[in-house]
């Protein structure tokens, strides 16, 4: 007669089989001592073969191996048996868990799947990307692939949106023409998951030779950033400590400001003017200075006393200004989303791209700004009082 654990392990044989296998994982082992403390295991499809990816995860290191699909299920019935207490499969529609009770009997449960998670198991599939996973060494140190250079499930929106943004960028790059060495500042750069992206693609892809500066003020995003630059070898990548306001920079080409928050966007946006970027890429954050200064005294005002709908009008007032500010010196300029609401909420981009020709009326652009100001009850937009204008 089958055992609980027969029928939960051919489960999972069947589901690996299916391609419906999300994740399947082990865990409280029998030995409480065991410096192992947990198995991951994915199903993936290399180049050759389907798999069954095995994280062995122990207190301070995790050890990866494929086993053939047979191997991998007799492995996880012996594990079963011997080494863990409690086991889980996650599939595309259930969850199956299994627990081994203290007099030794194994009970199951089944629940259903409340994640909407896409399915990864090729290597293959995220190969019409910009960003290649295979071999990337700065998306395994940022933890977006496995030590096997494999998607982590958990990653994909960001691996999505690494790619959405070369996307984007791409075009504008190419329509620059830069072809001697040239300066990108990345402001803000975080834990730089686009400014690594960027530097390969410019590199690697368009083959031209930018040095690339992310300024940062925490330091420890700085020395990780660094560290995977040299692991990488992008070696005209440096990431330094500093403000968007105050770091010390040489002339910048390319000006990347992605999430800065509230005003640092405009200081971004300044840096960017001030040292006559060919182009300038923002992707705002948060919008509190405008927010702040909002003093409406008219029939807006009953759009504004909605809390949620203010914070949206300051959001499209702050970018509008930046936009037509941005016009006002010169630059071609363009809003719009870059990744779908779904994958984050902070999706509008400003890319303004420095044009030969002359501006047709920049005094017409000042008084529209006022006219705005004014209908809003707003005294300085934050990027004016840097311009001076
Ligand atoms: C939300 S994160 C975005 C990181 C990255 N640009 C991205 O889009 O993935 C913003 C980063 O900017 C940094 N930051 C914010 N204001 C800054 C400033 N004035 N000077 C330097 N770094 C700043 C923060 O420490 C944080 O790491």
């Amino acid at each position: 007669m089958k055992t609980n654990k027969d029928i939960f392990v051919a489960q999972l044989l069947d589901l690996v089989n299916n391609k419906e296998l999300v994740k399947f994982t082990l865990t409280s082992p029998k030995d409480k001592t065991s410096d192992l403390k947990k198995v991951i295991v994915s199903a993936v499809e290399l180049k050759k073969a389907y798999v069954l990816n095995f994280v062995y995860r122990h207190t301070t290191k995790d050890i990866t191996k494929n086993y053939e699909i047979n191997e991998g299920i007799q492995l996880i019935n012996l594990a079963i048996e011997q080494d863990f207490n409690n086991a889980e499969i996650i599939s595309i529609n259930e969850i199956l868990n299994l627990y081994t009770l203290p007099n030794g009997k194994i009970q199951i449960k089944t629940s259903k799947t409340k994640l909407n998670l896409p399915l990864t198991f090729s290597h293959d599939k995220p190969k019409d990307k910009l960003i290649a996973l295979d071999n990337n060494i700065y998306l395994r140190e940022l933890g977006v692939t496995n030590a096997n250079f494999e998607l982590r499930m958990d990653m994909s929106d960001k691996y999505r949106q690494i790619n959405k943004y070369i996307e984007l960028l791409a075009p504008n790059l190419k329509d620059l023409n830069l072809t001697a060495d040239f300066h990108i500042a990345d402001m803000g750069s975080g834990k730089a998951y686009l400014t690594f992206a960027l530097y390969d693609y410019m590199t690697n892809e368009l083959k031209l030779s930018p040095k690339m500066t992310g300024i940062e003020f925490r330091e420890d995003l700085v020395n990780i950033s660094n560290n995977i630059a040299k692991k990488a070898n992008f070696t005209a990548l440096n990431f330094v400590k500093g403000t968007i306001a105050d770091a010390q920079l040489e002339k910048i080409d390319v000006l990347i400001a992605l999430h800065a928050c509230d005003t640092a966007t405009d200081e971004a946006i300044f840096r960017g003017i001030k040292s006559d970027a060919s182009l300038i890429v923002c992707a705002p954050c948060c919008h509190k200075q405008i927010r702040k200064a909002m003093n409406v005294s008219n029939e807006l005002s009953n759009i504004t006393k909605f809390g949620i709908l203010k914070e949206r009008q300051a959001e499209i007032i702050t970018d509008s200004i930046r936009a037509m500010i941005m016009e006002y010196f010169g630059y071609k300029t363009k809003v719009f989303e870059f990744i779908s609401m779904e994958h984050t909420p902070k999706n509008l981009m400003i890319v303004g791209k420095k044009s030969s020709k002359s501006i047709a009326d920049k005094e017409k652009i000042l008084a529209n700004i006022l006219a705005i100001k004014k209908l809003y009850g707003i005294d300085k937009h934050y990027l004016e009082t840097l311009m001076e204008i």
